[in-house]
């Protein structure tokens, strides 16, 4: 097992948001999250990152517990999370930004090659565009530049959330192919999306989750075929 999430419960100040949610993923998985606006899938990639921790459970990554851990450390372990909204930073050129998530990495003699290598190959756009601001660019050569950024950091684990939100269906089904390329490339990915058909053609394993709990989970194929599933989320 690549990563255990162990009966987690993550409060907001008195309220909590996800509670005693259990999530397994194995190496070399795509792992979807799904569930309504609201539902704590967001909350419970900002756990597995570090970027709040859970008051109760456990995080399991590598044989290694992190759930105490800042999200520096858990970045430098090899997890990287895309945030929801892509974050880049509009004002800075799309080659600062991918730098910025290389920033942690000792190896800079291996980051130029990574960036060539890695981000250049699933993103021939970005190569183009390497000295234009980033809030100039499109919604989803944005998502592609939020991506290409947590790459850059070598993760073995990719916490990608709400990828497709806001997209045309055309860019969706592009950085669906990226996605699929991503992890043939050799990484395990969480993916959360509220597109539910998007992630569940995409993944190995899907988790429902529900008001912060998991109201289902399996195998993807097969929770495509669920009734419960079909006429919650995929529109009957
Ligand atoms: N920073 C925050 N402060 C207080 N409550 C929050 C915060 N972020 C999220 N929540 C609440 O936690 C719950 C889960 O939110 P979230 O994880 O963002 O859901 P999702 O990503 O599935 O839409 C919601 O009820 C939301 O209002
Ligand atoms: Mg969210």
């Amino acid at each position: 097992m690549l990563l255990e999430v162990k009966d987690i419960t993550v409060h907001y100040y008195k309220v909590s948001a996800v509670r005693n949610i259990s999530i397994n993923v194995e190496d070399g998985e795509i792992v979807a999250l799904v569930g309504s606006n609201g539902a704590g899938k967001t909350t419970t990639l900002r756990a597995i990152s570090g970027l709040k921790h859970p008051t109760t459970g456990e995080i399991i990554y590598k044989g290694q517990r992190i759930d105490k851990l800042p999200p520096h450390k858990i970045n430098a372990l090899g997890i990287a999370m895309v945030p929801e909204g892509r974050r880049v930073f509009p004002q800075m050129t799309v080659l600062e930004n991918l730098l910025l998530g290389a920033f942690l990495r000792k190896d800079k003699d291996v980051v130029q090659k990574d960036m060539e290598e890695v981000v250049f190959k699933h993103f021939p756009r970005l190569k183009e565009r390497t000295s234009q601001a980033a809030g100039t660019l499109s919604g989803g050569e944005q998502q592609m530049l939020a991506m290409g950024r947590a790459l850059m950091s070598a993760p073995k684990l990719l916490l990608l959330d709400e990828p497709s939100l806001g997209l045309s269906p055309i860019m969706c089904m592009e950085i669906g192919k990226i996605i699929r390329d991503i992890h043939a490339g050799g990484k395990t990915v969480i993916l959360v999306e509220q597109n539910a058909r998007m992630a569940l053609a995409l993944s190995h394993h899907a988790y429902v989750i529900e008001t912060g709990n998991i109201a289902l989970t399996g195998p993807a194929k097969e929770l495509l075929k669920n009734d419960d599933v079909k006429k919650a989320y995929l529109g009957g």
